[in-house]
This record gives C-alpha cells, sequence and structure tokens, in this order.
C-alpha cells in the first residue's frame, strides 16, 4: 500500500517543496507518494524561491517544475502522515486536522531526532543549505524507520 505524505510549511515556496524533492529523489524508488503544501494562501501557483531552487540544484534535486498551494481539508483524508517543518505549522495544522481526518500530524524532525529539531524558516536569513542538511538526514531517517500506511476509512 502507497504510503502517502504531505510536507507543510508557511508559504510552500521555500522548505516544504524542497522536502518534495529531497524525498522523492532519495526514496521515490519505493512504494511512497509525496507532496507540499502550505499554511498561507500566499503564494499559490507561484514556483519555489529561486534560492532554494539553486541550492536543490546544487545538490542533485529538481525543484523547478512544483508550484505553491496551500493545504485544504480534503489532505487530511487523502495522506497518511503530514509532516510540519516548525512548531507554528505545527499548531496550525493541528488545529485544522478534522476528528475523523486520516492522517496523522507531527514535525518532520521526528525522523531526524528526539527531541524533534525544527527546520528554521530561511525566508530572510538565507539559512538554504541548512534546510537541505536537515531534510536530507530526516529522508535517511523515514528511510530507516519508515512509519505504517493508516487506516483508510470504508
Ligand atoms: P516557507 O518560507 O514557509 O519555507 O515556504 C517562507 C516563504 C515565504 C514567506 C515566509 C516564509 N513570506 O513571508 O512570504
Amino acid at each position: 500500500m502507497t504510503l502517502r505524505i504531505l510536507f507543510v510549511c508557511l508559504g510552500n515556496i521555500c522548505r516544504s517543496p524542497s522536502a518534495e524533492a529531497v524525498f522523492r529523489e532519495r526514496l521515490g524508488h519505493l512504494d511512497m507518494h509525496f507532496d507540499s503544501a502550505g499554511t498561507s494562501d500566499w503564494h499559490i501557483g507561484e514556483s519555489p524561491d529561486p534560492r532554494a531552487i539553486r541550492e536543490g540544484q546544487g545538490r542533485g534535486y529538481d525543484l523547478s517544475p512544483l508550484k505553491g498551494r496551500q493545504i485544504t481539508e480534503e489532505d487530511f483524508y487523502l495522506f497518511d502522515y503530514i509532516l510540519t517543518m516548525d512548531l507554528s505549522n505545527l499548531k496550525t495544522v493541528t488545529q485544522a486536522r478534522p476528528a475523523d481526518a486520516r492522517a496523522e500530524v507531527a514535525l518532520l524532525g521526528r525522523f531526524i531526532s528526539d527531541p524533534a529539531p525544527e527546520v528554521p524558516d530561511p525566508y530572510y536569513n538565507n539559512s538554504f543549505g541548512r534546510v537541505f542538511d536537515l531534510l536530507e538526514s530526516a529522508a535517511d531517517g523515514l528511510r530507516a524507520d519508515p512509519p505504517p500506511p493508516r487506516a483508510r476509512p470504508g
């Protein structure tokens, strides 16, 4: 059964599209589906931030086809896991989660270490290298110990 994971950050132009590209590249050969979304509606339809595209390109990830979107209620029923980048995203998504949702909501950093680190917002401080280091670490952590698919309703 395909494991479906949605990555969520604030804008869906820096961290979560980078996560989507890193996980697709590193785990795409497994039975897993990856997507990303933002909690905000600020960058719907936009390409990822050029700094994220450039950092990704240098590491072998192609972010150029991705486009920003906002998380929807349907996402809570389509995905097994919704993994957020920081505690602010975690709070927003946890509050929006319907009681009968399929998706479990957690910090992506849970696949790096305990306690889980946040993936800090690089938009103003340019910390794109640090973002990709954390994402690659999380991809390796999830590959080593993948979570089980969650029960589908009906
Ligand atoms: P992201 O980064 O949440 O990793 O996509 C940001 C992108 C845009 C803004 C903030 C964070 N913004 O303020 O527009």
